[in-house]
């Protein structure tokens, strides 16, 4: 049988890496696939020094592998939302499947992305969109389809990940570890899409599609980032027993849909707190698998080619198959998709981590104590430090049991508004995970 021909659009970290792993493991794929996979043509504005792509056409016109009557499959990996988007478009309207590691395309344009490949029936694939090398796009949509699935939970940011890990470990400064990030090639080109959670958000938001079968709603997902995480709350946070990760969490809950990304304490004895560096992990909880951890490579050259290129060789072996047949893009059958709400931030549930900077004066406790009561909030733990040198002030470290955000917002309205309380109070989501 011919080979299946295959043109690569951008040929920067991801688009190398798939060129290599396609080159090297070229007859390993092909008895995997039943066919061979050829790449006909790249659209690149330079060349790769890691990838030495010899007789290969190169075209600088991303516009010439879309249009290109020989290419069957278009492999988008340009990024961002425009270029790509008209991109995706056009080789769709073509009649050509497609496979990007575009997180943010998908995330933001995916509805209309897919709902144009049904009525061309062609396949859109998205592995590396998610979590680099980990194939977790695969084990929720198949391997778990079983399952109602409850909640998940995320560490989907290499770059976040590096940068608290590093801090944590070595004390290093914010700026330094991001630099070092950018130059390994796993920063977003715009860095404050890594550190201000806006990737792990595109990535969540395609995660809870596939998990609960509800359409992509990009901007409903909540977004806190890392910057204003200090050492002292990374410090009492490990003294409580936890550690302090940047986390995507969709839960299902009878109200809607938790969508939210933030730092969050979680147990230090959890497997998925002990995720370090680069690597990616998702937790997924459901009614008949229980909890399942998915742990791997989140960013780099070939962890993400091999997503990108397990992605070809599903489209290899379906192409030919009858298009009502195949998986459903967003794991469930589109007329099937639920209209379960994306619940607001404040009416999400958590356990939350609360420093509070308060004078050393006799029945300050008392009075926090009584706000919290006052609202229903219930202490699970309660550390006083001794006073700070500095400024005479005592931190005061307390973690509630699970509660509304509205009532811990209130909460912290009324303990900010205390004379016996400086400056703000600040304030973590915990959660157990269990
Ligand atoms: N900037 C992303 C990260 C790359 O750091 O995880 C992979 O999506």
């Amino acid at each position: 049988m011919n080979p299946v021909k295959v043109g690569i659009c951008g040929l920067g970290t991801v688009g190398g890496g798939t060129f290599n792993v396609l080159k090297r493991n070229a007859e390993e794929i092909a008895r995997r696939a039943g066919r061979g996979i050829e790449v006909a043509q790249i659209a690149a504005r330079r060349p790769n020094p890691k990838c030495e792509t010899g007789s290969t056409p190169i075209t600088a016109d991303i516009f010439d592998v879309a249009n290109n009557p020989e290419i069957d499959v278009v492999i988008e990996l340009i990024g961002g939302y425009t270029l790509a988007h008209e991109l995706v478009l056009k080789a769709i309207e073509n009649g050509k499947h497609v496979v990007t590691a575009n997180k943010a395309l998908i995330a933001v344009h995916g509805n209309e992305i897919f709902a144009k490949a049904r009525e061309k029936g062609v396949i859109v694939a998205f592995e590396a969109a998610v979590a680099g090398g980990i194939p977790v796009i695969k084990a929720i949509r198949e391997g778990l389809a079983g399952n109602r699935i409850n909640w998940l939970a995320g560490i989907i940011n290499g770059t976040g990940n590096f940068i608290l890990t590093e801090m944590r470990e070595k004390g290093r400064a914010f700026e330094d570890v991001l630099k070092e990030a950018q130059a390994l090639g796993y920063a977003e080109a715009d860095p404050t899409f890594d550190v201000e959670g806006i990737d792990a958000a595109h990535k969540l938001t395609i995660l809870a599609s596939i998990a609960f079968g509800i359409p992509l709603q990009f901007d409903k997902a909540y977004t806190e980032g890392i910057t204003q995480l200090t050492t002292a709350d990374v410090n009492y946070a490990e003294a409580l027993g936890y550690r302090i990760k940047h986390l995507g969490v969709a839960r299902r809950t009878d109200k809607g849909i938790e969508l939210r990304v933030h730092p969050t304490l979680i147990p230090a004895d959890r497997l998925i707190a002990n995720v370090n560096g680069v690597m990616n992990a998702v937790m997924v909880n459901g009614d008949a698998a229980g909890s399942t951890l998915f742990y791997g490579a989140g960013a780099g050259m070939e962890p993400t080619a091999s997503s990108v290129v397990a992605d070809l060789v599903d489209v290899v072996r379906a192409m030919t198959a009858d298009p009502e047949n195949r998986v459903p893009h967003l794991a469930f059958q589109p007329d099937s998709l639920s209209d379960h709400p994306i619940l607001p931030i404040d009416a999400c549930e958590s356990a939350y981590y609360l420093r509070i900077q308060a004078k050393d004066h006799p029945g300050v406790l008392a009075q926090v104590a009584t706000i919290l009561s006052e609202r229903g909030i219930n202490i699970e733990s309660i550390m006083q430090m001794e006073v700070e040198e500095h400024d005479g002030l005592v931190p005061m470290i307390l973690v509630t049991h699970r509660v509304l955000e509205s009532r811990i917002i209130e909460a912290i309205a009324a303990l900010e508004a205390l004379d016996d309380v400086a400056g703000n109070v600040v304030r973590i989501r915990v959660e157990q995970l269990n």
